[in-house]
């Protein structure tokens, strides 16, 4: 009986706190997210909190523009890339489905470095087995 009611007191601190941090950053998305397509072959973990602390928001978050190209990036905009990149609506075949675009950005931007700073490029770093 004392147990349940330490258990269940534990439960609710800890599930307060992610209640209370998740709120707090709800404008900024989630701190941590895995990235899939709607098959699902390979998900891959992104530490969205720690790119968001090395560089600014548009670096990944556009528009696009009333003629089909890209737009600017507009704060509150940041929709799922998949709306856009989904293998249709985007003219360039260089980036129209979400791999395409995400490995162009992501592994583009590890490759060539942020102020000095390399990112992984090998397929484990985002593709982490579950
Ligand atoms: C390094 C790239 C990158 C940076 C920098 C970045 N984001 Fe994101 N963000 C993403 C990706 C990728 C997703 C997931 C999109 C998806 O699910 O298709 C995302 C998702 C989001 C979401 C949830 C969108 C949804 O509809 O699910 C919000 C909100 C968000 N970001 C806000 C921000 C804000 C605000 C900043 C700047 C403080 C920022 N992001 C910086 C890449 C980035
Ligand atoms: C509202 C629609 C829309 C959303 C949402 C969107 N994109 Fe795009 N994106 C575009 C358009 C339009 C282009 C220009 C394509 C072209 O050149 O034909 C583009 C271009 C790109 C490019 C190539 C140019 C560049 O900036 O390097 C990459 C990479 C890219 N998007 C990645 C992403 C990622 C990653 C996300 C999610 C965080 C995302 N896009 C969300 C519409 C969108
Ligand atoms: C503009 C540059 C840039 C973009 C865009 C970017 N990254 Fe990164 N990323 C970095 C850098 C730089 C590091 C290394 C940070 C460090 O070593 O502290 C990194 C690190 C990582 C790591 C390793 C984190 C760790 O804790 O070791 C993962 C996983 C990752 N990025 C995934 C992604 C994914 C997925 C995307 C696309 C949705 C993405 N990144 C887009 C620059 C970028
Ligand atoms: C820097 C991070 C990163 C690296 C490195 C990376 N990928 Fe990806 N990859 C992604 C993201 C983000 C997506 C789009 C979301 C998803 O489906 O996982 C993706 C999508 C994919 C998809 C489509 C999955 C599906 O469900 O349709 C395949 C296949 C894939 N990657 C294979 C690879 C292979 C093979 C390598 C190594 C040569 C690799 N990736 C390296 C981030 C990465």
């Amino acid at each position: 009986m004392k147990k349940t009611i330490i258990c269940s007191t534990a439960f609710a601190l800890v599930f307060g706190f992610a209640v209370a941090s998740n709120s707090i950053a709800s404008d900024k998305g989630p701190e941590v997210m895995v990235l899939t397509t709607a098959k699902a072959k390979k998900p891959a973990t992104f530490p969205h909190k720690k790119h968001q602390d090395m560089m600014e928001c548009k670096e990944c978050h556009h528009t696009q523009a009333a003629d089909g190209t890209q737009g600017p990036y507009v704060a509150g905009q940041e929709h799922k890339c998949e709306t856009c990149h989904d293998g249709q609506k985007i003219a360039n075949k260089k980036v129209d489905s979400f791999m395409k675009a995400a490995h162009e950005k992501c592994k583009g931007c590890h490759k060539a470095g942020h102020n000095d700073k390399k990112g992984p490029t090998k397929c484990a770093a985002c593709h982490v087995k579950k």
